[in-house]
């Protein structure tokens, strides 16, 4: 039942028509719980009372699978205008993207022009930039744009490797020294490239996990799951590994105790706050990860 739910929201995540439409009806269906609004003021409240509480942030202007240059040029304008919010409301809080939004898949040369407009405004701040990564189809030229950008940014700019890849180990070698976000992945994946099973999927992710730590690189631990985390503080305690080597990371709304909980033990805690209209996708892959998120969404629908 849980597989039908999951290929259920996943496919809908896809649809093109009701994603557009998901613009104009603002957020809907409980999405506001785990979208912090749709501008970007209403995200920087939000991160200041995260802040507040000892959490760090990182923001999402939504957006994903852009078409046209227009779009792709807007996308970059709000994720410059991201950054310069950040700088000027001085929070704790760095820039999460995806490339698609930025012309990925209209032209890689106009993707790489963006991301570097991007990076030259979270260099100038002295920020960092955090690219998603998405579906199968974009991981292999997301990674090459991020190794030309990581020559001239470094310091400045990270990706993610998701564990459910048969490859993500070989990336995690190739990609040692780099600031990478781990995260057990959130497409839906042919099993020819990816683990199906939700055991080798968690098993594989704290394989990735603890091969990053050891090879010294900073590591961004992006699970809910309290085993999991659980372990990898064991872990690090057991050899040694520094707080400052790694953090974990949770998304808005999801586990907000146990994220306070992690901040007052001492840890680092980064919170991913998407904001903006075209919440549709990400809303739709939060409610294939756990049929309990569809009730959540429910109660938000007849709350609302
Ligand atoms: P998972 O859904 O596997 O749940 C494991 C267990 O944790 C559950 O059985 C339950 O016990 C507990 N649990 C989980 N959620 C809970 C909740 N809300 N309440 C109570 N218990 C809960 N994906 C991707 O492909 N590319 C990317 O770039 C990113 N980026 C990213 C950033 C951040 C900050 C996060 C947190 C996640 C991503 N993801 C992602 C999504 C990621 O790949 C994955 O789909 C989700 O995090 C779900 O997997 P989890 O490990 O969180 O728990």
């Amino acid at each position: 039942m849980e597989l039908v739910f999951k290929n259920f929201f996943l496919f809908l995540s896809k649809n093109k028509v009701l994603n557009k439409s998901a613009k104009r009806w603002g957020l809907k269906f409980g999405a506001s719980q785990v979208v912090a609004g749709e501008t970007i003021e209403s995200a920087i409240a939000k991160v200041k009372q995260l802040n507040a509480k000892g959490l760090v942030c990182t923001v999402d202007h939504l957006g994903e699978f852009v078409f046209n240059r227009e779009e792709a040029i807007e996308a970059t304008e709000y994720c410059i205008k991201t950054l310069d919010a950040i700088y000027s409301a001085s929070v704790n809080c760095n820039l999460s993207l995806k490339m698609t939004q930025l012309g990925l898949d209209i032209d890689e040369q106009l993707c790489l022009e963006n991301m570097k407009r991007i990076l030259d405004t979270a260099k100038k701040y002295n920020n960092f930039v955090r690219i998603d990564i998405e579906d199968y189809a974009h991981c292999q030229v997301t990674l090459d744009l991020f190794k030309k950008l990581n020559e001239e940014y470094k310091g400045h700019v990270g990706t993610a490797v998701q564990g459910y890849l048969y490859r993500a180990n070989d990336d995690i070698e190739n990609l040692n020294g780099v600031n990478l976000r781990l995260v057990k992945g959130a497409y839906k994946e042919a099993a020819e490239v990816a683990y199906q099973d939700k055991q080798e999927v968690d098993k594989n992710y704290v394989k990735i996990i603890k091969q990053h730590l050891l090879n010294g690189s900073y590591t961004a631990i992006a699970s809910h799951d309290h085993d999991i985390i659980n372990e990898i503080k064991r872990f690090c305690k057991e050899n040694n590994i520094s707080n400052n080597q790694f953090e974990f990371q949770m998304l808005y709304g999801f586990r907000t105790e146990l994220q306070e909980q992690i901040a007052k033990e001492g840890y680092n805690m980064r919170i991913y706050v998407p904001y903006g209209n075209d919440w549709y996708g990400y809303f739709m892959r939060r409610l294939a990860e756990r049929p309990q998120n569809v009730a959540f969404a429910l109660r938000g629908f007849f709350s609302k």
